[in-house]
C-alpha cells in the first residue's frame, strides 16, 4: 500500500503532485505543427461542422470541468454550450436532436447518472462524445467519439488530477472544433497552444513554492466551521470546486458563489471572522473584471470577512486588501483555472489532514457511483 503511494502520505497527496503530468500527458500526441490534431477525432469533421450546440453532462467535479470548458468552447469554437448535471438532464424532456453534441465527462466512465444521460441523448438522435480517464469503460463504449484524459489511475475518492486533465481535454476539443469550423484563426490556435504547453511547469511551480505554506495555513484553520468561495468568469466554477473539495475532504460547510451574486444574497452571510476565498482574475486580461472582484473584496472585508485571495504573481492591488494571498503564475485568461484550482486542492487536503481525517476515503462517498 505504502509502495503504491510512492512514498506519499496518501493517494491524494500523490495525485495532486501528479497534476502537472496529468495536463502534459493529456496534451501529448494531440498537437502537430502549431495546431490541434486529436487522432481519435479524425474522420469526424462533418459531425463537428453540422452541430449547432453542445450540451455537457456530468456529475460532481467533472461537471465543474464542464462549466470551465463552456467559456473555451464558446470563445474558440463559437458554438453555444449548456452544462447540465446528468441526473437533471434526462428527466425533463430536453430539446435535443441530430444537431446536438452531448459531451459527457467522467473520470471513471461508470457513473450511472452520466451513463443514462448519454444513452438517453443517443436515443433522441444526438451525437455523443465522451471525455473519460478509464480505457474501455462503459460510457465511452456508449458514445460516438472518445477523447481520453491521460491522468493515470486515480485512487483517492475525490477527484483532483482528473479534473485538470478533463479541462485540458475539453480545451483541446474546443480548439479542435474551432479549427474544423473555421471559427478560430491558426495564429490564435498557436498562441493558445503555447499557453497550454507552459501550464505543467506553472502547476509544478505552485506545488514547489506554495504547497507547504498552504498546508501550514490549512493547519491554522482546522477549527473553521464554514468557508465561502467567490469567483467570476472561469473563476466561478473553480469557486464551486474549491467548496466541493472542502465538503468532501474536511466535512466543513462550504459554498461557492459567482462573485457578482454577492450583493444578491450571499453577502448576508458575512460576519466578522468568516473566511472567504476569492479567486482574483488577472488585471492584465480584464481591468474591469479585476476591479469588480477587488471591490467585492472591499465589501466583504468591511463586514469583517477574513479574505484569502488567490491571485496572480505581481498583482499588487490585492496585497493590502487581503488577509492572505496565495500566488499563481501568470497565464492566459482561460488558463487561470488550471492553476488556481491547485491551491484549493492543497488547502482542502491540508485541512482534512489537519483534522486527522482520511483524505483518500471520506465518509459516505464512493469513487464511482454506479447506482442512480
Ligand atoms: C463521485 C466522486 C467525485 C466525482 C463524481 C463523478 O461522486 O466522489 O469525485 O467527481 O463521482 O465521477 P466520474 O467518475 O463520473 O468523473
Amino acid at each position: 500500500d505504502a509502495a503504491d503511494k510512492g512514498g506519499w502520505s496518501s493517494f491524494m497527496a500523490k495525485e495532486v503532485s501528479e497534476e502537472p503530468e496529468a495536463v502534459a500527458n493529456t496534451l501529448r500526441g494531440r498537437i502537430r505543427d502549431g495546431a490541434v490534431a486529436i487522432p481519435e477525432l479524425e474522420g469526424l469533421d462533418d459531425l463537428f461542422r453540422d452541430i449547432s450546440r453542445v450540451i455537457v453532462v456530468a456529475c460532481g467535479t467533472a461537471a465543474y470541468a464542464g462549466m470551465v470548458a463552456k467559456y473555451a468552447v464558446e470563445q474558440w469554437a463559437r458554438v453555444p454550450v449548456d452544462v447540465e448535471l446528468a441526473h437533471e438532464f434526462r428527466y425533463r424532456d430536453p430539446v435535443i436532436g441530430p444537431d446536438t453534441l452531448v459531451v459527457s465527462i467522467s473520470q471513471s466512465g461508470e457513473t450511472m447518472d452520466t451513463l443514462m444521460a448519454v444513452k438517453y441523448a443517443r436515443e433522441r438522435g444526438a451525437k455523443t462524445l465522451s471525455i473519460c480517464n478509464t480505457q474501455g469503460a462503459t460510457i465511452p463504449r456508449e458514445s460516438d467519439a472518445i477523447v481520453y484524459t491521460h491522468a493515470g489511475p486515480e485512487v483517492a475518492v475525490a477527484s483532483t488530477k482528473a479534473f485538470v486533465a478533463q479541462i485540458t481535454a475539453l480545451y483541446l476539443l474546443a480548439l479542435h472544433i474551432g479549427q474544423v469550423r473555421g471559427a478560430i484563426a491558426p495564429d490564435e490556435v498557436a498562441a493558445q497552444i503555447e499557453e497550454f504547453e507552459a501550464v505543467p511547469g506553472k502547476i509544478r511551480r505552485i506545488l514547489e513554492t506554495e504547497q507547504e505554506r498552504i498546508e501550514q495555513f490549512a493547519y491554522w484553520m482546522a477549527d473553521t466551521r464554514s468557508v465561502l468561495f467567490l469567483g467570476r468568469h472561469v473563476g466561478y466554477p473553480i469557486a464551486l470546486e474549491g467548496a466541493l473539495k472542502l465538503k468532501e475532504l474536511a466535512y466543513i460547510h462550504a459554498e461557492g458563489f459567482a462573485a457578482g451574486e454577492l450583493k444578491h444574497g450571499p453577502i448576508a452571510l458575512i460576519e466578522p471572522g468568516q473566511p472567504v476565498f476569492v479567486l482574483v482574475p488577472s488585471p492584465r486580461h480584464s481591468a474591469l473584471l479585476h476591479a469588480k472582484v477587488v471591490s467585492n473584496i472591499e465589501e466583504i472585508r468591511a463586514r469583517g470577512a477574513r479574505v484569502i485571495a488567490v491571485a496572480e504573481e505581481g498583482d499588487a492591488a490585492v496585497l493590502p486588501k487581503a488577509d492572505e494571498v496565495l500566488r499563481i503564475p501568470l497565464a492566459g485568461p482561460l488558463f487561470e483555472p488550471l492553476l488556481s484550482v491547485v491551491p484549493l486542492h492543497i488547502f482542502a487536503m491540508g485541512l482534512s489532514t489537519a483534522k486527522g481525517l482520511d483524505v483518500d476515503q471520506p465518509r459516505n462517498l464512493a469513487k464511482s457511483v454506479t447506482v442512480e
